[in-house]
């Protein structure tokens, strides 16, 4: 596949993100609440990261590296972000994924993290999508429960964030397991 692919749910569609979304990823991501049970997204979200981010997509798709799709919805427009970190050599990707606050607790993570994990089974042919959480980030245990994965274990204080320790819970979804 050349583009980045464009992926339809019952209320939303991902697509891949537009230079002209930067605004609402600084706004949405750049909430201290988004970013604190991510690894990556930095706090403050300074002018241009936003951009910085969007026009690596293309890059790392053709590099076969990482699928990043905006999640949008007909009313509001971007919501969010869900990811698959690939590692094709290993058959498998790490699922990842943001929504802003004001859209939390309707559903819209595990919406879009059920398209994108059947897009990587079906159309990546992976034989396994994992995803981790800090064990203090429930919400995110349970997105993975509700799209069928498995909890795997718990990484005692496996990462660093905000300079303190963090346990990681690890969840899997193997091909012939997809619900
Ligand atoms: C984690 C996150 C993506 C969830 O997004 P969301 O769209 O609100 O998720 P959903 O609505 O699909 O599901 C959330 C579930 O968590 C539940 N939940 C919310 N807060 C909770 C809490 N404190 N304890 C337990 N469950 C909780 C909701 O009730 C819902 O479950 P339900 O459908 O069984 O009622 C969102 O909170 C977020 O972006 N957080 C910051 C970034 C982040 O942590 N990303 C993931 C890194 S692993």
């Amino acid at each position: 596949m050349r583009k980045l692919p464009t992926l339809e749910t019952d209320r939303l569609v991902l697509r891949p993100f537009l230079l002209s979304d930067a605004t609402v990823v600084q706004r949405l991501a750049g909430d201290r609440a988004v970013a604190d049970t991510t690894l990556t997204i930095p706090h403050a979200y300074v002018d241009g990261l936003a951009e910085q981010w969007i026009v690596g997509h293309e890059g790392a798709w053709t590099r076969h590296e990482m699928a990043v799709l905006a999640v949008t919805e007909p009313e509001s427009g971007l919501v969010g972000a869900i990811s698959l970190r690939i590692e094709l050599a290993q058959q498998r990707a790490e699922l990842g994924y943001w929504i802003g606050v004001p859209f939390w607790g309707i559903g819209y993570a595990t919406e879009a993290a059920r398209a994108m994990v059947a897009f990587g089974f079906q159309k990546l042919g992976l034989h396994r999508v994992y995803a981790q959480h800090f064990t203090r980030n429930p919400s995110s245990a349970r997105v993975m429960t509700k799209i069928g994965m498995r909890h795997e274990g718990i990484l005692r204080e496996h990462f660093f964030r905000w300079g303190q320790p963090e346990d990681v819970a690890v969840w899997g979804l193997l091909r012939h397991e997809l619900p």
